[in-house]
């Protein structure tokens, strides 16, 4: 039994995109520390890049034995269903991660760049058109990878509010009742069952249709074949979107980086992934994993059965790992970043997002080389009670 106090995590509201100094210090005198979260049980929490990479990639810590458990410790109301592909351990999980992987092999998604560059332009021609001003989270942070997840996946055109509303609730942490994040997640499953029965009766080339065929093949269960679309879908855009916003509103908020990179649109790629390192996206306390066995970490002993939250957005400030790593340096060369994980559950769409944030942000710049924010960058305002963090929206002129 661990008796040490534990303190109420996550530690405040997230502030735009502010990282709370606690982490800094808990780096250097507290790598692991005792937590509470809204709710579940209490938990370790690790701070060092090392330490959080271990608890995300080592076997020995288990998402499996989170799985629709109320002890779960986590900042949403509802604990992650088991059947989904983040809540399983390997042999299960590296059984789901193969068929999904060949269903979304990196050929398919360089494929794809062509097809997201036509969507960003015809969405930047519409902008264009209509303003100034835009407001860049509903005119393109958000219609970008609800378009290209949508056509990955096989939803047909002019369904996409179908999925939209309801996977911003099951995102959220305090803005909806758990009966409504219940109802949420159930109205995407029954969304997803009609989708799939669709592609039965008229298969074509796209993901759903990949894994309708693994199911019938008997590789994958019902309860599979839903919560993986429901991953993708929700996954696909809402991380992307909130993403893309946070980076055009940090560039906005100071000039002389949007300045920068418009002088040397060759740093879009590194940009992207320094912009990936530095915000600290997810707003903290999502998929604590549990130790199976006794296990030094941080300094202190986690026992088997004891939960652990690892804060990637920590990690990726680590001044061990990173030189100044409260810069923001968009000509960043090494930058082992762990924005999209590590591990078996290392985020499968890691290629398909950076090439929709290299696409939207290099054709930004070079649409609306003066964008600019139409207001004080402190009067943005920022989504509530959600787990990524994302401007409501990005009023903008040029
Ligand atoms: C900027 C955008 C994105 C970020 C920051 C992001 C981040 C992450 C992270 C951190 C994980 C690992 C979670 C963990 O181990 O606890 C993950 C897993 C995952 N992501 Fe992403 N993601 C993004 C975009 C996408 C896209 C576009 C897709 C799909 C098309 C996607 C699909 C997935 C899937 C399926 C997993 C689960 C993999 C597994 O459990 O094996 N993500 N993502």
């Amino acid at each position: 039994m661990t008796t040490v106090e534990a303190c109420p995590y996550p530690f405040s509201d997230p502030v735009r995109l502010d990282l709370h100094p606690r982490y800094a210090e808990l780096r250097a005198e507290r790598p692991a520390m005792r937590v509470r979260l809204p709710y579940g049980a209490e938990c370790w929490l690790v701070t060092r890049y090392e330490d959080v990479k271990t608890v995300l990639a080592d076997h020995r810590f288990s998402r499996a034995r989170t799985a629709g458990r109320e002890d779960t410790p986590r900042v949403t109301p509802e604990a992650a269903p088991a059947g989904s592909i983040l809540s399983m351990d390997p042999p299960e999980h590296s059984r789901l991660r193969r068929l999904i992987a060949r269903a979304f092999t990196s050929r398919r998604v360089r494929e794809f760049r062509p097809r997201t560059q036509e969507i960003v332009d015809g969405l930047l021609d519409e902008i264009e058109h209509t303003g100034p001003p835009a407001d860049l989270v509903e005119s393109l942070a958000l219609p970008l990878p609800v378009s290209v997840i949508s056509q990955m996946l096989g939803v047909p055109p002019g369904e996409h509010h179908r999925f939209r509303d309801f996977s911003a609730m099951v995102l959220s942490t305090t803005t909806h009742t758990r009966e409504e994040v219940v109802a949420a997640r159930a109205a995407l499953e029954e969304y997803l069952s009609e989708l799939a029965e669709q592609r039965r009766r008229q298969p074509g080339e796209d993901l759903i249709s990949a894994l309708v065929a693994a199911h019938d093949d008997d590789k994958l269960t019902d309860k599979e074949l839903t919560q993986t679309g429901i991953t993708l879908l929700v996954g696909g855009h809402e991380s992307t979107a909130s993403q893309f916003a946070s980076s055009v509103y940090l560039l906005l908020s100071r000039p002389e980086q949007w300045a920068l990179l418009r002088e040397r649109p060759e740093l879009v790629p590194s940009a992207v992934e320094e912009l990936l390192r530095y915000i600290p996206l997810g707003s903290g306390g999502a998929f604590a994993r549990i130790a199976t066995e006794d296990i030094e970490l941080g300094g202190v002993l986690v026992r088997a059965g004891e939960a652990v939250v690892a804060s990637t957005n920590s990690a990726n400030r680590d001044e061990e790992v990173f030189a100044d790593p409260a810069e923001l340096d968009l000509t960043r060369e090494d930058n082992p970043h762990l924005a999209f994980g590590s591990g078996v559950h290392v985020c499968l769409g890691a290629q398909l997002a950076r090439g929709e944030l290299q696409v939207a942000l290099g054709s930004l710049l070079a649409r609306f080389p003066e964008l600019r924010l139409t207001r004080p960058a402190e009067e943005v305002p920022w989504k509530e009670g959600t787990l990524l963090r994302s401007p409501r929206s990005l009023p903008v002129t040029w």
